[in-house]
């Protein structure tokens, strides 16, 4: 598809090409905002054309310097959607970007397309349960093996654990911060883990599920990744009415997931395409707001008699190492936090239930706020001692901070703490 744009994106900041870039009103009708391309597929100008186009996208053939494929079908392309990849590859200054029907379709189809049988991928803890689910007991079956790390292991620990495999290492997968904990992993660290396996012949990638900063907080290709995914669903969609995904990077890591979506068919559709493009253009203002929020709250928490500890990486302290890798890493501490209330289950359920204006809900990064028990929702397939052993205890809420007035969302705690 021909690039519509001919403002060079270099010269501008993400938020001021949000509303422009990709999009020419002349050719739909001179709407000021993209229309949805609500078609399966789209007419070939001639039989060469469209036999030429199927070359380029199966790979038979490669474009020639500016040639521009035409759109074949939904499935494989749309206009919306190839806007939204634009657009959203611009925030993390990322030579291309995919999108899928959801964050597991984007995280799933980067496993599939970079692993092979044989391998071993080193996969963070703790990680979002979904993406447990699939490394743990999924791509086993599959002939694919992993191994675990945190935070407090070294690169040679890792290493060792890999090594201890006999296998090939296929992938270093990192979330962070991790889902609930916030705890970080260092991605320069997981980057040269990636780089003692490469060979000449097979770069091992590091990816890394940047969800809970997104790209306003945290750029992890410029930290040694090769590939980031999202649950567009979150901060990117922000608004609770829409299930996105996304993988971003260079072209060579990227298009051999694009082409893995062709065949596995979960690509996001033109509909939702043009929510995500609508939300890229408040995504900022978004996340500002709710990293602001999330300080008051946490703050608020961290003074509470009922309150045992805070999660929330702006409380981390010079002098902690963990602190000096916030520093080196992240762009601010995000919108997530956890807390353990004094208690257990029992105390952390009348919380929840206590609360007015927070939703007791899973998932996060929507404008309104969210609360959730990890241990029991979330992540309650790695059961209650396991969950424990990562910090995620039974007295462990989960709190998603929206747009809402800081002063209500502290009324709010204040008073399901007090009820607890
Ligand atoms: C960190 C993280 N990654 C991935 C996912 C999966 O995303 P989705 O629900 O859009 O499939 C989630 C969902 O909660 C998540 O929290």
């Amino acid at each position: 598809m021909a690039k519509w744009s001919d403002i060079d994106p270099a010269e501008m900041h993400p938020e001021s090409l949000m509303m422009t870039y990709g999009f020419r009103p002349e050719w739909s009708e001179g709407a000021a905002s993209p229309p949805i391309f609500q078609t399966s597929t789209f007419v070939f100008p001639s039989a060469a054309v469209g036999a030429r186009c199927f070359e380029i996208a199966y790979g038979l053939s490669e474009p020639l310097p500016d040639e521009h494929s035409d759109l074949i079908y939904s499935r494989l392309n749309n206009p919306g959607m190839e806007m939204a990849e634009d657009r959203l590859a611009l925030w993390d200054r990322a030579e291309t970007a995919a999108l899928f029907s959801s964050g597991m379709a984007a995280i799933t189809t980067t496993l599939w397309a970079h692993l092979r049988p044989g391998d071993v991928v080193a996969a963070s803890s703790p990680i979002y349960g979904g993406t447990h689910h699939f490394i743990e007991t999924v791509l086993p079956q599959y002939g694919i093996e992993f191994i675990r790390f945190d935070h407090h292991d070294s690169a040679d620990d890792i290493s060792a654990r890999i090594t201890a495999t006999g296998r090939r290492l296929g992938m270093v997968y990192a979330e962070t911060p991790a889902n609930p904990t916030n705890d970080l992993i260092d991605l320069q660290r997981c980057a040269a883990v990636a780089a003692r396996f490469s060979t000449p012949e097979r770069k091992v990638p590091l990816a890394v599920d940047n969800t809970f900063l997104g790209p306003v907080f945290q750029h992890p290709l410029e930290h040694g990744a090769d590939i980031v995914v999202y649950s567009a669903t979150k901060y990117l969609g922000g608004h609770g009415d829409l299930i996105a995904g996304a993988a971003l990077g260079s072209h060579a890591m990227i298009d051999p997931i694009r082409a893995m979506r062709t065949f596995t068919g979960n690509m996001t559709n033109p509909f939702t395409a043009w929510l995500l493009m609508r939300s890229l253009t408040t995504l900022r203002l978004r996340m500002e707001q709710q990293a602001e929020n999330a300080r008051r709250v946490a703050d608020f928490l961290r003074d509470h008699p009922k309150v045992k500890s805070v999660n929330y990486l702006g409380h981390l302290a010079a002098g902690d190492p963990r602190h000096d890798l916030y520093k080196r890493q992240c762009l601010g501490a995000g919108g997530m936090i956890s807390f353990e209330i004094t208690g257990g289950r029992a105390d952390a359920y009348r919380f929840l239930d206590a609360l007015r204006l927070f939703k007791l809900a899973v998932s996060l990064g929507s404008v309104d706020s969210l609360a959730e028990h990890p241990c029991s929702m979330t992540h309650c397939e790695a059961g209650v001692e396991a969950n424990a052993a990562k910090g995620i205890t039974e007295s462990l809420i989960r709190l998603s901070i929206g747009v809402e007035h800081p002063d209500d969302l502290v009324a709010d705690v204040g008073q399901a703490l007090a009820r607890a």
